[in-house]
């Protein structure tokens, strides 16, 4: 693929990794990704961001079709994070460039990674800019999306904000822009990036919508995806970031389970059974065969989490003890939950799953539903009544 000239002097020299399918090493990217970096030339010859070590060579050939590297005069590193850094020792080699430029944070974070004493490093703040000749860049800060040292750089001559994992989505494509796929494709790959990767810190998202709006965006370039170009593609990304950080309660239920016998799988589908009669839907996903990213994603719709375990070395299962872990470090908000599950001798795991909802801040209307060997009419109907006390919550909690 050849460079492609996103703007008039500005070009898309990254890279698209088709066969990553654990991104950041923990969740599912089916599609793979894609690592994007930017050059403006300008009087000033400037890059934004590299890519994820193993695509050097291809970034390098792509930056030298546009320019000799020798003529990049500035580097900015929005994130140091090694998807987007992992190039930068050998760029910077190459290039020799005058000045580096990142947030104080993201110094720390270079001074970790890399033997960088000798380079041109210099620090920049939210509401500092730098003029490159007809352009001028002016900075953001954006801790936490997605670390601390990240920050979001733009150019108001070309209306264009470069984003650096805000925004992004894992889809690796020969296409650029949003555009040039369909609206629930991009919808659901901005769902699972944001519920995987940005959810924790939504907070620090609704702070940087409000600081970037102030901002004329023509175009939005993230450092994974696709680029948004024009006000519907942008006021689409914005909107849905808007909505997926306020986690405002849907009217649909997650329920998830793990079984060794089946047992606390027909308990999940009798919860599945009392969520309907609730006029609550539902999805039910066996931890088994749908992986920890796959379960956030479907959590991005679902205002409710019924979790059943069977009790293990007095425990819980361990692959929902693993969904647990990773959903509780996402801290979703604004939730319903439930819990349930079998036993047959010591029976600790529902209360377990029970205590671990509620650790979330989870609404828990009703208490953990337990049961011994195998599920009769009795414990059915208990799961059947506690999907409807669970749905009845959360329509409450959405009509409120
Ligand atoms: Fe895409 Fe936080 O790196």
């Amino acid at each position: 693929m050849q460079p492609v000239e996103i703007k008039k002097d500005i070009w898309w020299v990254g890279a698209v990794d088709y066969d990553n399918r654990n991104f950041h090493g923990y969740s599912l990217s089916p599609e793979g990704t894609t690592y994007n970096a930017y050059l403006i030339k300008d009087e000033k010859n400037v890059l934004f961001d590299s890519v994820s070590r193993s695509f050097t060579g291809t970034m390098l050939c792509r930056l030298a079709q546009t320019l000799s590297l020798e003529k990049v005069d500035y580097i900015i590193c929005n994130h140091l994070e090694l998807d987007h850094a992992g190039a930068l020792a050998e760029v910077v080699a190459r290039c020799k460039p005058e000045k580096i430029f990142c947030s104080q944070m993201g110094i720390k974070s270079m001074q970790g990674y890399f033997d960088c004493k000798d380079w041109p490093v210099q620090a920049v703040n939210t509401g500092e800019s730098l003029s490159i000749g007809s352009r001028t860049i002016q900075f953001f800060e954006t801790r936490m999306i997605h670390w601390p040292d990240s920050m979001v750089s733009y150019i108001p001559e070309d209306k264009l904000l470069i984003s650096s994992d805000a925004f992004g989505q894992n889809i690796s494509s020969t296409v650029r822009y949003a555009d040039e796929v369909g609206t629930e494709y991009l919808r659901n790959a901005v769902e699972e990036y944001y519920y995987n990767i940005v959810l924790p810190f939504s907070s620090q998202v609704v702070n940087a919508l409000k600081a970037l709006s102030g901002l004329d965006i023509e175009m939005l370039a993230p450092d994974h995806g696709l680029i948004y170009r024009g006000k519907q593609s942008v006021d689409f990304i914005l909107d849905a970031y808007a909505r997926l950080a306020e986690q405002k309660p849907c009217r649909r239920a997650l329920i998830i389970y793990d079984s060794m016998w089946h047992s606390t799988e027909k308990m999940a589908y009798a919860v599945a059974n009392g969520l309907e009669e609730a006029g609550v839907p539902s999805r039910i996903m066996s931890i088994q065969r749908n992986h920890h990213s796959q379960v956030m994603t479907e959590l991005s719709r679902c205002g409710a989490v019924l979790a059943g375990s069977p009790t293990h070395n007095n425990g819980i299962m361990p692959a929902m003890a693993a969904v647990l872990t990773y959903m509780k470090g996402l801290r979703p908000k604004n939730r319903v939950g439930g819990a349930f599950g079998s036993y047959g001798w010591s029976g600790e795991g529902p209360k377990i799953v029970h205590e671990w909802l509620e650790s979330m801040g989870m609404e828990m209307p009703m208490p953990f539903v337990k049961t011994q060997w195998s599920p009769g009419h009795e414990s059915l109907g208990q799961c059947h009544e506690l999907g409807k006390a669970v749905g009845q919550a959360l329509i409450i909690k959405c009509d409120g």
